[in-house]
């Protein structure tokens, strides 16, 4: 089943970062629905990126759901402080978690929202023990670590796969893809089943601007 709103979530890390505020209100503006935060700790993916100074300086910048990507090691030990600073939602990943539902339990316990990430190698069947307790699943869509990267289209079959599993299991849960969403990927991940647009790149590195950028995805995404 086709989901009837698509949802976009502006990834900041391809923000110019000496105008984050001003690039996130123009987002808001816009029309975004979330702000994706990635968080990188140099460990679980080889590179670093922010942490949740950045998450409270935004929270001060912007009225939408914050949204933390966890690509970390130990997730467990930072989320009370991500959830100090003011995040609203956590995306952890299966890969390396000895105890998944510890983590989701730990983020739902705070009363926050929890999503669970694969990466490209890892099948969807491994969302379905996990999905009662999910409100989202995010199916990576290039390697996670950094930006710019090339949408895998190999990918495509395995959206349609949780997008079957959730319409099975857990109709309501949301299905998020992250990377190399643009406008020519994102009709293909939404045709099949996405309803959840991370897009990094294609929003803030575009050689247009933020504005143009999200109404040139809202468009490509309409039913
Ligand atoms: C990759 C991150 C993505 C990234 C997407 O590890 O999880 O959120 O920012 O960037 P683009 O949209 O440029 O592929
Ligand atoms: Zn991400």
């Amino acid at each position: 089943m086709r989901p009837d709103a698509i949802k976009l979530a502006p990834s900041i890390l391809a923000a110019d970062f000496t105008r984050l505020g001003e690039q996130v209100a123009e987002a808001e503006r816009a029309g975004a629905d979330r702000i994706h935060v990635d968080v990188m700790d140099g460990h679980f993916v080889p590179n670093l990126s922010m942490g949740p100074p950045i998450v409270k300086s935004l929270r001060g910048a912007t009225r939408l759901p914050l949204e933390a990507h966890l690509m970390i090691e130990n997730p467990d030990f930072f989320i009370d402080e991500f959830v100090a600073a003011g995040t609203d939602a956590f995306v952890v990943h299966w890969e390396g978690n000895n105890d998944l539902a510890r983590t989701v339990h730990r983020v739902k316990a705070a009363g926050k929202r929890v999503s669970v990430a694969i990466n490209p190698a890892t099948p969807a069947d491994v969302l379905e023990a996990i999905m009662p307790e999910l409100d989202q699943v995010l199916v990576m869509t290039v390697s996670p670590g950094f930006g710019h990267q090339h949408f895998l289209h190999g990918m495509l079959a395995k959206i349609r796969r949780a997008r079957a599993m959730i319409d099975r299991i857990k109709p309501g849960c949301g299905l998020e893809v992250d990377g190399g969403i643009d406008a020519k990927t994102a009709p293909l991940a939404v045709a099949a089943g996405a309803d959840v647009l991370v897009a990094g790149s294609a929003i803030f590195d575009n050689g247009e601007s933020v504005t143009a950028a999200i109404k040139r995805l809202q468009a490509a995404t309409q039913p």
